[in-house]
């Protein structure tokens, strides 16, 4: 019987004839194998009877190898773990070279990893955030299928700006050396292949949006692509949201929606990836302990997945938190690099996670911002200044959810496009939604990769995403 390692080590029959395979972690004394299959972040043991297996054999179980081991599962001898494969048969199905093979049995950078991404999974940190990550995006289809969300697949190809910024990926099949022109010298999209100037999607929510007007609540989760060019450890320019849309919600069901959903992921994990957990939890211990005391975490990574899980998150309105932050230490200090003298400053991650991390040490929900730093669809304040507009704040991490209630009037709707020089053509379907039973309507997007972050305790988004994207860098 063929089993996988999670299988065998969690098996409760003992001394039964079974079959394993998997890549050779380690082998020592040339006895033992420790063996991992990916099921699992726990190798199972392995004890090769060497008197009787080909010296040619033995040679070839090195660091990375494919094997099939045939054996018999049995109570282990050794400490360390509980059950072993007492190994009768030991086929190698692919050699690894000891010289050059990448992944050695020892601790690698993780800048050296990301240069080596195609195997990097094989270690044991990568192979736990991955598994991580898998789970995490399980438990979002499973939160929203049973609390009532249809998934949608929105165009990656689009052709508007659906968040104004202007930070897009071009996609075009014109001839790039000698594209046609109009009489006015532009570039005559016409002829492109879809007829117009298309790019690749920043956010699926506009068309999530007409989906929630008719289905009521929806969400889509898929990738999105920013050519912003910022190179920090938060960024990326291809990245994963789920954005949720729901009809007939205002901001604080929004707000409620958002923290409901957040602890059920993180809850889901906590159950299911133990082992993973636990893992990761050791690793920043131990990175911990190269840094100095002012800088080590107060909370393990257990402790501080529960804390979000157990916490309400503390909800804010944009000038509270302008009132803190222009009358906290590093303000007056002039610590920050932004200084934050009035109402209206674009919040930086710095005081982002100054509120977070310092003032009130838990998720923060931030909302009600100025209209003139917010996209152009978030529903206007009766004040004329403020948008319902919400940005989700974590521990470590900064902004992982931004969100709001759109502006569901069409001449307010119609006013703002112009005013940012939106054309209306360009969106005639969006505001057809403001012309056809128009309602209150509110959603949310979660960068995935900033969840994944959270939940792993990796410092770098480079680090949770199999091959990341960012400025210079398309390897794989
Ligand atoms: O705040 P953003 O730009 O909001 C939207 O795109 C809205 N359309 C969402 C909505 O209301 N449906 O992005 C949402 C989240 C951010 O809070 C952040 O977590 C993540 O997406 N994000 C990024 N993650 C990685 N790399 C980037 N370059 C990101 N930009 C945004
Ligand atoms: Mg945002």
């Amino acid at each position: 019987m063929k089993l996988t390692v999670s299988q065998l080590l969690s098996s409760d029959k003992k001394d039964i004839d079974i079959q394993v395979n998997g890549w050779v972690r380690t082998f020592r004394a040339n006895r033992f194998i420790a063996l991992n299959d990916g099921s699992t972040i726990n190798n199972i043991q392995c004890v090769i009877d060497f008197e009787n297996t080909n010296p040619d054999t033995l040679k070839r179980i090195t660091t990375g190898a494919a094997v099939l081991i045939s054996g018999t599962l049995v109570a282990s001898q050794g400490k360390g773990q509980s059950l072993e494969i007492q190994a009768s048969n030991i086929e190698i199905l692919g050699d690894s070279d000891p010289e050059t093979y990448p992944i050695q049995p020892k601790k690698h950078s993780f800048e050296f990893l990301r240069e080596n991404a195609h195997l990097r999974t094989r270690t044991n940190t990568f192979s736990a955030v991955m598994r991580l990550r898998s789970s995490l995006s399980f438990a979002v289809h499973k939160y929203f299928t049973e609390n009532g969300f249809y998934n949608m697949h929105t165009p990656i190809i689009t052709g508007s700006d659906a968040e104004g910024a202007g930070e897009m990926f071009r996609v075009s099949t014109l001839d790039q050396k000698n594209p046609p022109l109009t009489e006015a010298g532009d570039i005559d999209h016409t002829q492109n292949f879809f007829g117009k100037d298309t790019n690749l999607t920043v956010s699926g929510q506009l068309e999530a949006e007409t989906y929630a007007m008719s289905l009521g609540k929806v969400y889509t989760f898929g990738p999105t692509f920013r050519a912003e060019n910022s190179n920090t450890s938060r960024h990326l320019s291809e990245f994963w949201m789920i954005e949720p849309e729901v009809a007939f919600m205002d901001l604080a069901g929004n707000m409620d929606l958002a923290e409901s959903f957040m602890k059920s992921v993180i809850s889901y994990v906590l159950e299911h990836n133990k082992d993973d957990i636990q893992f990761l939890e050791n690793r920043l211990i131990q990175e911990d302990k190269s840094k100095p005391q002012a800088e080590r975490s107060e909370m393990t990574l257990t402790e501080k997945l529960n804390f979000v899980v157990d916490n309400n998150f503390k909800r804010v309105s944009y000038t509270e938190a302008i009132d803190i932050l222009r009358n906290c230490k590093p303000n007056k200090k002039k610590k920050f690099k932004y200084l934050i003298n009035e109402w209206g400053a674009d919040l930086q991650s710095e005081h982002e996670r100054f509120l977070v991390e310092k003032h009130f040490k838990c998720p923060v929900i931030l909302f009600d911002y100025p209209a003139n730093i917010k996209a152009f669809y978030m529903r206007l304040n009766e004040d004329g200044k403020t948008v319902r507009a919400m940005d989700i704040l974590f521990p470590g991490i900064g902004e992982i959810v931004g969100g709001s209630q759109r502006e569901e009037r069409l001449d307010v709707l119609k006013e703002k496009m112009a005013a940012l020089n939106i054309p209306e053509e360009e969106l005639w379907w969006y505001l057809d939604l403001r012309k056809y039973g128009t309602a209150v309507h509110s959603g949310f997007g979660l960068g995935f990769e900033r969840l994944v972050m959270f939940a792993t305790g990796m410092s770098n988004i480079r680090d949770v995403i199999p091959y990341p994207r960012t400025p210079q860098n398309a390897e794989f």
